[in-house]
Order: C-alpha cells, then structure tokens, then sequence
C-alpha cells in the first residue's frame, strides 16, 4: 500500500517553469514517461499532444491539456543526485512542454458512496506557481475530466481515446437547445454524426421514458433537411415510423413531398419571380393579397364587396386626381377602360348574392360601368381599345360606388387582406389574375415582367419535378401540413420528418428549404405564443454551406433565394431558441457559412478539417488559447472529431460510437475498386435513365 504522498511522487511528471493565463511551460522530469505511462492504474499514453495533465493546488487541481511537446538543449542536466557545479557539461537534451489551462478539477464526495468523485469546473480559479509540480492524472481524474455528471449525462455519443476511454455525454437541453455545428471534410463521418446523435438522443429518452413508467413513444420533434436524399432509410428501424417525404413518383414507404405555393409568403414570392422592389413587387404582392382575400371563406359576402369596392373607388380616385392623364391619351385610356369593366364584371358578380337593396345599387353600378364602357370601347379587325374618357366618366362611376357603400350594413368591416398568411388559394389562378392586374395597371416594363412572371408560374406548375410539390393533387390543409412535418400531439406519428430534396430543381431548392424552415419557425413562434411554453424542435440542415452562404459584399435590389434562404436561418439562428426551435447544421466547408449563423452555434463537432481558410474560420470559434488543439484538426481519422463549447466543460477528443451498416445514412465511399474487378457488379443501362430523365 503505497501512502498519498508517495502516490503523488509516482506521478509526477515535471515542474512548472513559467505560467502566463494562456500558457504554462513545464520541464519534464528525466525519469518521465517517454511513451506509455504505466503507473496511473492503466496504461495511458504519454507525454501525447492533446491529452491532459493536473497541477495541484489548494482548490484542487489545475487541469491542462498538452500543447507542444519539445526538447531544448540545456547547458546541464536536471540533476537529480549530487550537484556538482564544478562540472563542465555538454549540452544536454531536456523535454519540455507546453499546457493550456483548461479549467479546475476539485473534489467531490458522491453521496453515500466512500470513493471519492471529482468534478470539472470551467475556468482557473488558482494559477499554479513556477516549481509546482505536474502530475498525471490517474484513470478517475481523467475519466471526470471528460465524463460529465448529472443532467450533462444523458446521451452517450462516444468514448475519448485520450482519457482512457472514458465515455463522452452530452446534454440534448444543451446540444440542441444553443445550435449545433457539424464541421468536417466530406467522408470524415459527419453525416454518421448527425444520424447518431438522433438515434442516440431517442433511445435514451426512450429508456427514461421506460424506466418512468411511461408508455408511448419519446414526445421528440427532429425535422432533417436533407438535399442528397441519404437518410431516407436510415431510421426506417424505429417506431413509430419516420415519416419520409419524397419529391413524386415515390417509393414505397415515403409520402408525397407537399409544400403548396400558397404557402410561401410574399419575401418567397418575390425571391422566386426575381421580382424588382419599384413596379414589380406591388403587383405580385396584390395579386397574393386578392388571391388570399378571395380565398379567405370565412369573410362574408357584404364585406367582401365592401373591400372590393373601396379599393376600386380608391383607384378611380387616382385618376381623378391626376386629371386627363388619369383617363386619357394612350395607355391611360386603356387602363381606364380596363378598370371600368373589372368593375362591371364584379358589381355583376356580387349582384346575386346580396339583400334587395344592395343588389339593386350592384345592378345599377354594374349597368353604369358598362355603358360608360361600350360607349368608348373600340375594336379593329387586329386590336381593340379605349378612346379617352373623361371625368364625368369616371365620377359617374365612383358616384355608383357610393351608392353601393352606402347600401352596406353600418360597421361592415373587410378583413384587411394580409400577403403573407398561409391562406389557401387556387395557385393555377395566379399566372392568369397577374396578368388581369397588369391590364388594370400598365405600364411597358410592368407588362413585360408580368409576361415573364406569369410565364415562370405556368412553367413551374406545369413541371414534372415541381409541380406535384407546389399544387399538390390533393389539396392539403394547412394544419395538416404541420401534422405531418412538424409532428402530431405526443410525436405518436413519429418522432423524424425526413425531407428527401434530392430531385427538387436546382433552381427551387433554395426557396423549398427556406420555406420549410420559416414555417417550421413560425409554427414554434406561434405554439409559444397560445400555450406560453415552446415545444422543443430541432432542425437539421445538411449541406449548409451550400444554403446558409456567407454574404457576398454586393447589394442587389432583388433578393435571390440564396440570400432569403440564408436570412430565413439567420432568423432562426437568432431567435430560434427562445421559442424550442434548435438548429443541426452540417457543412464542409465552414469559411464559406454565414458568420451570422456560425456565431450563434455554441456548440461544435469539428471533424477532420485539411482546408487551411476552414481551420482558420473554426480556429476564431475558439479561445485564443485552445487554437493549439485544432492543429490536430487535419489529422483526426474517420469517425474522431473535437467535441467543444456550450455542451462540454472543456474540450474533448471523441471517438464517435460506430453505426451499424444499416443505421449510417447512404453515403458510403463509392467501390471503384470492387467495380473495376467486378466483385460488385455495375449493369448500365442509359436507355431507361434517359427516360426517366427527357419524359
Ligand atoms: N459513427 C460512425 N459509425 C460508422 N461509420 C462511420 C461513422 N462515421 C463515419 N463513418 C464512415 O465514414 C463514411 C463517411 O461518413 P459520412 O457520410 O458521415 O461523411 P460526411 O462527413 O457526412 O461526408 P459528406 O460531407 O460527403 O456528406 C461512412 O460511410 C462510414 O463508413
Ligand atoms: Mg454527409
């Protein structure tokens, strides 16, 4: 039995030669473990970069980790016997090297039990002093340097190679409730990362649940983004089943993939028709809003003709006030003319459905609005037109329209149509109802763009691809929406929406996946708002950098899907966690995310990483003195990654608990070897591809 002190003694390693808050240096004692340290219990590889050591002092111990390794020529020995400073020695090889200080261990007697516990607290309480002596921690310090304790126990993702193996824990309310970053090179296991650190988090609420005494599945919410299309089978084990949405014709087992273009609000719109803020906006946004009014069931008959004739009256209004040039001379006249009949074809509309005294002011406006309409209507065997009208033209018409008003019951009041609601409408109706608005305005520039808009709708309707996504075959009902991708009361559908957006167009994916994210957002927005509390959600975005991109330093007047998309996670990455909603962002290449996004992760899973511009990036996410331990970045092995910030007390090496073959997402390095020798066969056949491709 050996005595505390000389435990000690055994492990001692080195004495502190200089300390600074960032960095101590240390000199290593001649008898120092050159490779494997034997005398911590078990064999714990030593002096090694990155891995830890203990200075002790009153509150416990300093705990640092290994930095730089080196020897230093020394004009004598560290004696150890008899000093004679008589001698004349050689230069004489010392190893030294150089700690990060990374936080205090300090004592802590778990209850009931005799052993003793120790616990890792951030930051340095006591600096150590030049002499103190340097210790290898033994297999329980270490293993509670990289443990955690109580609640920060509750998932398992792996064990740390460099504390004996000690198993690596995190805490799902701190991983996903600050944002997740998954950084890596492709193939270095981030994928497998994100899939297990799912699957892991649901089976062990699950045995929580268990051992509660709870039935029924765990009440989780993850909805995975996913543009390659790897995951669809990766959780097709568990239950209930994940819900898996694919862009049709799909494949057993997955459901249509659905997001309604009425859906997308006015922001998505625009972004999607490229529409310019000056002319173009106006009318797309008042075609939504007439469209959604139109739609909206639940307004009743009367206001609906009291908000229809106001804004007409406001219109006619206009062109009085600009005088001839409001109704005459070409193309005013034209426009003139081609809001009298809007007026017209509508009073008609309503006339039937209205009390006798309405109707009756409807029919008059209707007739009113029509003989002012012929009396100035021409047509040629090519065209046909407006000759110029005139004031008492119009005032006779807006005099009608008072008439109207007045007929309404007192206090009707229209819902003011909002752009932005998801309110169903018949999406087909959108290419023709622009071009209805655009007669009504005018304008060259505004016909052309109308053209060319009214062109993009059309195209996207009528696409194989597209189509069945934003007017789906079954009209589906907003809250059914949320049912299916959000997840249902208790998750008892599951607790993962997989949103396999391998075949939507190129040009569409970027407003498809802010979509998504925004209603998703808002969906948690709103549950806070009506049930107080938020429901915990969490986002997974893969490829992010291709759809969170870092601002380019140009202004455009139009915002292109890429810049909503990435404002969409900006939104999210700065407001998401007041309201449950937690963002898994996965990406190769960090320096290329938005800044914005990438300083609101607090936690980090950092892969290999060999590209030096993505080691600097996630070398500034660090403390200046922690940089040393990315320089380890571009040489971790597959499946090893550093595991820092909000969810671990200190920095941590960890080797990612392995996935079974059938639980990794589809992304397995391709066989040209195997297919070379044909142990794998490759039958081609570009007929049935070209197919399915031109069809
Ligand atoms: N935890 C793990 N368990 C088992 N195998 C793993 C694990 N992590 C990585 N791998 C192996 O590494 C391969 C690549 O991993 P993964 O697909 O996760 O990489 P990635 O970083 O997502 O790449 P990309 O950026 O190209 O998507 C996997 O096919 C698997 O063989
Ligand atoms: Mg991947």
């Amino acid at each position: 039995m050996t005595t505390p002190i000389e435990r000690i003694a055994a492990l001692t390693v080195g004495t502190v030669e200089y300390v600074s808050p960032d960095q101590i240096k240390v000199l290593l004692e001649l008898d120092a473990p050159q490779a494997t340290a034997l005398n911590t219990g078990v064999p714990i590889g030593f002096p090694r970069i990155n891995s830890y050591v203990l200075i002790p002092n009153e509150a416990g111990a300093v705990v640092a980790l290994v930095a730089w390794l080196g020897v230093e020529p020394s004009s004598f020995p560290k004696r150890t016997g008899l000093k004679d400073f008589g001698l004349i020695d050689l230069p004489y090889p010392l190893r030294k090297m150089s700690l990060v200080p990374l936080g205090t261990l300090s004592h802590a007697k778990a209850k009931g039990k005799q052993q003793v516990r120790y616990r890792l607290e951030r930051g340095v309480a006591v600096f150590p002093s030049v002499g103190d002596p340097v210790l290898l921690p033994t297999s329980d310090q270490l293993r509670s340097i990289v443990e955690s304790e109580g609640a920060d126990r509750r998932v398992t993702i792996g064990i740390s190679p460099l504390a004996s193996n000690a198993t690596v824990s995190v805490d799902p309310d701190k991983i996903f409730g600050r944002h997740l970053a998954v950084l890596g090179n492709t193939g270095s296991g981030k994928s497998c990362t994100v899939a297990g650190l799912i699957r892991w988090s649901l089976k062990a609420a699950e045995g929580e649940r268990a051992a509660a005494g709870l039935v029924g599945p765990a009440n989780a919410r993850f909805i995975i983004l996913d543009p390659n299309g790897e995951y669809t089978r990766t959780f097709s084990d568990l239950s209930p089943s994940v819900r898996v949405f694919q862009v049709p014709p799909v494949v057993a087992e997955c459901q249509e993939l659905s997001l309604p273009a009425w859906m997308w609000n006015s922001n998505e719109w625009s972004s999607f028709a490229a529409a310019a803020p000056g002319a173009q906006r106006p009318i797309l946004l008042q075609a939504l809003r007439d469209l959604r009014a139109g739609a909206a069931i639940r307004e009743p008959v009367v206001a609906q003709v009291s908000r229809l004739f106001r804004s007409y009256r406001a219109r006619l209004a206009q062109l009085i006030a600009q005088g001839a040039s409001g109704y005459a001379n070409f193309p005013a006249n034209r426009n003139c003319g081609a809001i009298i009949r809007n007026i017209e074809t509508d009073a008609s509309r309503y006339e039937t459905a209205t009390d006798a005294g309405l109707k009756k002011a409807l029919g008059e406006l209707a007739g009113e609005a029509k003989t002012r309409a012929n009396s100035h209507a021409w047509n040629s065997a090519t065209n046909s037109g407006y000759n110029d009208f005139s004031e008492t033209d119009v005032l006779a018409v807006v005099n009608r329209i008072d008439v109207v008003l007045a007929e309404l019951p007192a206090g009707t009041k229209s819902v003011p149509p909002n752009e932005d609601a998801p309110v169903q409408f018949d999406v087909s109706q959108m290419a023709d109802h622009l071009e209805q608005l655009a007669g009504d305005v005018g304008g060259g520039n505004v016909a052309q763009f109308v053209a060319t808009l009214a062109m993009r709708v059309r195209m996207m309707l009528a696409d194989r691809r597209l189509g069945p996504i934003v007017m789906p075959a079954h009209s589906i009902a907003f809250e059914k929406w949320l049912e299916d991708y959000v997840g249902v009361n208790s998750a008892t559908t599951g607790q993962i929406a997989i949103l396999d957006l391998s075949l939507v167009p190129a040009d569409v994916i970027h407003v498809v996946i802010a979509v998504v994210a925004r209603i998703v957002f808002e969906a948690t927005q709103r549950y806070r708002k009506l049930n107080t509390v938020e429901l915990p959600t969490v986002l997974v975005l893969e490829e992010a950098h291709t759809f969170v991109r870092r601002s380019g330093e140009e202004e455009q007047a139009t915002i292109s899907p890429a810049q909503m998309c990435r404002q969409t996670f900006e939104r999210i990455a700065r407001e998401g966690r007041k309201f449950g909603l937690g963002l898994v962002l996965s990406s190769q290449r960090p320096s290329e995310l938005s800044a914005t996004v990438l300083a609101q992760c607090n936690t980090f899973i950092l892969h290999r990483i060999v590209n030096d511009r993505d080691q600097e990036l996630v070398s500034r996410l660090v403390p200046d003195n922690l940089g040393g331990l990315l320089r380890e970045l571009p040489s971790l092995p597959a499946r090893q990654a550093i595991l820092l910030g909000w969810a671990t007390a200190v920095p941590v090496l960890v080797e990612i608990a392995e996935l079974p073959t059938e639980h990794r997402p589809h992304s397995a390095d391709p066989k040209f070897w195997d297919v070379w020798t044909s142990v794998e066969s490759r039958p081609v056949d570009w007929k049935t591809i070209a197919e399915d491709w031109t069809s």
